[in-house]
């Protein structure tokens, strides 16, 4: 039976068959079989929060479907990812959901799935220069852009400041989009001088203590002179927080962030984090476990968008998101349990917290 990812372009006009056929790979292997389905999940970390989540989500809703899955994590290294990549394959799996630690890096995985005959999905990063099956996510550049927005909107005087940047870990796709985005605001503003970048650096692997480092570096050249943090997600805003409050600096500068994780919340809720942008990980997680069933099964799969990864348009299903501060975090991440009232409200006193929903 062959494998397809049909993309539908403007409305069901024009449908394009594109992605694999495994028929075609030739390998002529059954999914699943009596044994059931069985997805082989490819994590480059489980150090964060969003990534357990992830994890949990998708590892239900799979159980919902009838599938097991085996889940490896990498701790952020590629020669360990590949590993895993490896050992999933040994273990028969009928289909791979990778987030790639390195996108570049794991067309090595890609192939070597594609050799075993197996297709696969990269889940919220893309995996470049592969011939992938189906891509997962977010939209990464509006993501970047509703940042930026909000920082412009929001410094003490409106579309004028001095801010430092923090970009993500180089080595993953989505931080450039993130700032391909986030550039595309600021620019004219970078351009009239109205915003002045007093300093940037990319946060390796994310980690909130180089994010903590970058805003050290900036206080130190610079002094503290600073409006916005403009941190591209919750936990390098975590890091940047750190070092302004060293400073004394905390709840005064404008910290932006992404992801929606408690400890955000938390410090939106108490002012020291200014926003975050809510990437429903449960439409995410539950929508790739169903689509990795699809295809472990040899069923159809609809797309209706492609992202280009460098070796061409691969099929691609990319959720929307949202702007979290603290006036509608009732009306978001709590209305959609990403997050409970107890504990977002944790820290505050009774007398200030909102009314409970
Ligand atoms: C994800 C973010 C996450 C970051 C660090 C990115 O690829 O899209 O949600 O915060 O990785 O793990």
């Amino acid at each position: 039976m062959k494998l397809r990812v049909l993309l539908v372009v403007a409305s069901l006009v024009l449908s394009v068959l594109i992605g694999s056929s495994l028929a075609s790979r030739g390998t002529g292997r059954q999914a699943g079989g009596d044994r059931g389905i069985t997805i082989g999940l490819s994590l480059d970390t489980l150090k964060e929060a969003r990534w357990q989540a992830d994890r949990d989500m998708f590892v239900k809703r799979a159980g919902e479907l009838g599938a097991r899955v085996l889940v490896l994590a990498a701790n952020s290294d590629d020669t360990v990812q590949i590993g895993d990549v490896e050992k999933l394959i040994t273990n028969r799996v009928d289909v791979l959901v990778i987030v790639p630690h390195d996108g570049t890096a794991m067309a090595k995985g890609v192939k070597m799935a594609h050799d075993a005959g197996i297709p696969v999905i990269a889940y919220d990063r893309i995996i470049r220069d592969s011939d992938l099956d189906l891509y997962v996510s977010f939209d990464n550049e509006r993501v970047g852009e509703l940042q930026a927005r909000y920082l412009v909107d929001h410094l003490p005087t409106p579309g004028r400041g001095r801010i430092v940047r923090i970009y993500g870990a180089k080595t993953d796709n989505n931080a450039s989009q993130f700032k391909r985005g986030q550039d595309r605001v600021l620019e004219p503003y970078i351009a009239r001088g109205d915003i002045v970048v007093v300093h940037e650096d990319w946060a390796e692997d994310w980690k909130p203590e180089n994010a903590k480092r970058i805003v050290n570096a900036a206080i130190t050249a610079g002094g503290p002179d600073i409006d916005a943090v403009l941190a591209s997600n919750d936990g390098t805003a975590g890091g940047a927080i750190q070092a302004l409050s060293e400073e004394g600096l905390a709840g005064k500068v404008l910290v932006t962030g992404q992801d929606a994780e408690i400890v955000a919340l938390q410090r939106i809720a108490a002012g020291t984090q200014t926003m975050t942008i809510y990437k429903p990980l449960q439409t995410l997680a539950r929508g790739a476990a169903e689509l990795a069933v699809r295809l472990a099964s040899r069923h159809i799969v609809v797309a209706r968008q492609t992202v280009d990864n460098g070796h061409g348009p691969i099929p691609a299903v990319l959720y929307d998101v949202v702007t979290v501060t603290r006036d509608n975090i009732l009306d978001t991440v709590v209305r959609d349990r990403q997050a409970s009232y107890d504990d977002v409200y944790r820290g505050i006193p009774e007398a200030q917290r909102p009314p409970r929903p």
